[in-house]
Order: structure tokens, then sequence, then C-alpha cells
């Protein structure tokens, strides 16, 4: 499975980059916003600078609604940088920019997934990746891991190429039922990676052994 990073933030790019197990990032307006990336250049340059530093896909998200300017906007963004991938929500109007930018060779990713149909809908018109929201759902009270499973199963009935990329992941448990489920991809925050290094019986076992060994070199040095 692989392991999206959903975020703008440069440093935690980086610390995902340098744990050596980083394949991608996600952004989305939310999380530019956040990162107080505003404007259409310092857009296109935050998206060049997450582009140097990891060595993966990169979603980059449309901003516009309209087929033509998603259009417009998708070729820009794909300019950057080879390793692009143009976020599109799922809409009927994007489902024909998503059409457009597979038949140009272009990767595109089909966003705000919420249903089976959906999925379905965004495979056939050649979206490389299409992106169910497992906690938004989780959010209202229906099951999110449902929908990925559901979604596998019909990709895989039809040999469809689009990749399952589970976004909107919280935690641990996500990831780790995301892998169970097979999903192609994950997406989610630095801090749910990271949960899933610890245990604690890894702590304690790594303090006996520390503990041991000082004790050993002491009684040897006496
Ligand atoms: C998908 O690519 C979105 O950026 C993202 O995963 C949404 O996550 P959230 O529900 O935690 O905002």
């Amino acid at each position: 499975m692989k392991f999206f990073i959903d975020t703008a933030n440069l440093a935690d790019i980086r610390e995902a980059q340098e744990m050596g197990i980083l394949d991608g990032v996600t952004t989305n307006p939310s999380l530019m916003a956040k990162e107080g990336i505003t404007g259409k250049d310092a857009v296109m340059r935050h998206y060049k600078e997450i582009c140097e530093i990891v060595k993966g896909d990169v979603s980059a998200e449309v901003i516009s609604v309209k087929y033509e300017e998603m259009i417009k906007e998708g070729d820009e963004l794909a300019e950057l940088d080879e390793n692009i991938v143009v976020k599109i929500p799922m809409t009927a109007e994007g489902i024909k920019a998503i059409k457009y930018f597979s038949e140009k060779g272009i990767r595109t990713n089909c966003t705000l997934i919420f249903s089976a149909g959906q999925a379905l809908v965004a495979a056939k018109a050649g979206a490389s990746f299409v992106s169910p929201f497992v906690g938004r759902l989780d959010d209202i009270s229906t099951d999110g891991m449902e929908l990925i499973a559901q979604i596998m199963t019909i990709f895989g009935n039809y040999g469809f190429e689009t990749e399952v990329l589970a976004a909107s992941v919280r935690g641990p448990m996500h990831i780790i039922r995301c892998a169970e489920i097979g999903a192609d991809v994950m997406t989610g925050p630095l801090s749910a990676i990271k949960a899933l290094l610890n245990h604690p019986l890894t702590d304690s076992g790594l303090a006996k052994f520390m503990a041991d060994h000082e004790k050993a070199n002491l009684s040897v040095k006496k």
C-alpha cells in the first residue's frame, strides 16, 4: 500500500520524506489555506516546492467548478511537474474534465467520493485515482471502510486500473484497515503514520536492553 501524506505543510512533508516511506502528497484548498498560501503565483510556487521535496505523486486540486475553467487550470497545474496529479471534484463537470485529461495522458484524482456509484463513474471516465473520504463518512456514523471494500470489489470485477486512494484517514487503525482490505493508497496526516511506530512493549523492551547493556559494561569495567 502506498503512503501519501495529506498536507500542504512543507516541514511535515520533509519529515515524512526523510523517514523514507513516503510515496506522495495530497493537498486540497483547505490545507493550502491553512498554510496561508493564497493567490495563483504563491499556489504554483508552493506546488513546485512540494514536488522538489517528494519524488512521488502530488495531487493539486483545481479551484474552478466549470468544465472550461477546470481544463485551463488543470493544464497549468500539470505543466508544473511530471508528478502533478490534477485533483478534480466529483461533479458532472468534473467527470467531463477527467475524461478530457485522461485522453490527454494527464493523471487525475477524483476527490470527494462518498459512494460506490461515484467511484464507478470516475473510473469509467478514466480517473487515475478515486478518493473516498473514510473519516468524513465515519463522522456521520457511516462505515467509511465498508465503502473502500465495496469500491475494491467493483474495480476488481472489471479490471479498472483506477487506484483506490483511501482519503480522510484520521489515525493508525484506519491505515491498518486499509491495508487489510487492500486499498492501493492511503492519505492522512503525518501523526497517523507516526502512530504506527508506537507500542509500549517496544519502549519497555528497549529500556530493558539498554539497562542490561549498561549493567554488563559496568561489571566488566570493575
Ligand atoms: C483528500 O485528498 C482530502 O485532502 C482529505 O483526505 C480530506 O481529509 P479530512 O476529512 O481529514 O479533511
